[in-house]
């Protein structure tokens, strides 16, 4: 996985079909998917749960591109290597999940990941000031994290001051939640790279008809071209 600052966008399978991860994957990779964004729950960091790794382990055997992890788990620190173990190229967690944030990262990319560091809409960007060396991606939340399809909340502020901060230093900033063709200009203009999209890229379409899924992951890149 080398570094690069070009647009990448990452559907989230949150709003995939359930029942058929492995077709949905290979559908919306087929269509145009950089990276495949796997939303983590718990039922206690955040009020919905999902999927745990033997789950993710078996979505890694669809994923050609990069599995990107988010976890929204607290704690994350015991679960660090059952997600290295799935497969993950790149490992989220939160900044409010984690007393030790520093060490968890540390844990992240001992066990062979890229690690990611989270923020929550009312989380500073300085709660990340003393972790850029330590972090290979900042996701900026857009949303409260839980559920899909929810309102973007403008963090572009917040975008403009990590960009700032992060200088030359290979860090991806990532953008989650409310994604999609009218927001993306928004937070690529204040210096973002990766964005993950759930209800902007899987609406409308199914593994019956994948094409909906090109054409929606090409309004959000025609938005920011
Ligand atoms: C929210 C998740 C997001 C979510 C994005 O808790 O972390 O990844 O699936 O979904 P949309 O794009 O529908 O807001
Ligand atoms: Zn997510």
């Amino acid at each position: 996985m080398s570094f690069d600052r070009s647009i990448k966008i990452a559907p989230s399978i949150l709003s995939a079909d359930f029942a058929d991860f492995g077709r949905e994957i290979q559908a919306i990779e087929a269509q145009g998917a950089d990276w495949i964004h796997v939303d983590v729950m718990d039922g206690h960091f955040v009020p919905n749960l999902t999927f745990g790794p033997p789950a993710v382990k078996a979505f890694r055997k669809h994923v050609k591109t990069v599995m990107d992890v988010h976890l929204m788990i607290e704690p994350v620190d015991p679960y660090i290597d059952a997600y290295a173990d799935a497969g993950a190229d790149v490992l989220t967690a939160h900044v409010e999940a984690c007393p030790h944030i520093h060490r968890t990262l540390q844990a992240i990319r001992g066990a062979g990941m890229k690690a990611g560091v989270a923020l929550n809409p009312g989380t500073p960007a300085e709660a990340v000031a003393h972790l850029l060396d330590l972090t290979d991606l900042i996701c900026v939340m857009t949303v409260n994290p839980g559920f899909g399809g929810q309102k973007f909340i403008d963090m572009t502020t917040k975008i403009r001051t990590l960009r700032e901060m992060i200088g030359d230093r290979p860090v991806h900033i990532e953008i989650d939640g409310g994604v999609d063709p009218k927001t993306a200009p928004l937070v690529v203009e204040a210096g973002a790279d990766v964005l993950v999209a759930g209800s902007a890229v899987f609406r409308g379409g199914s593994v019956e008809n994948p094409e909906v899924y090109g054409e929606n992951m090409r309004a959000i890149r025609a938005s920011v071209a």
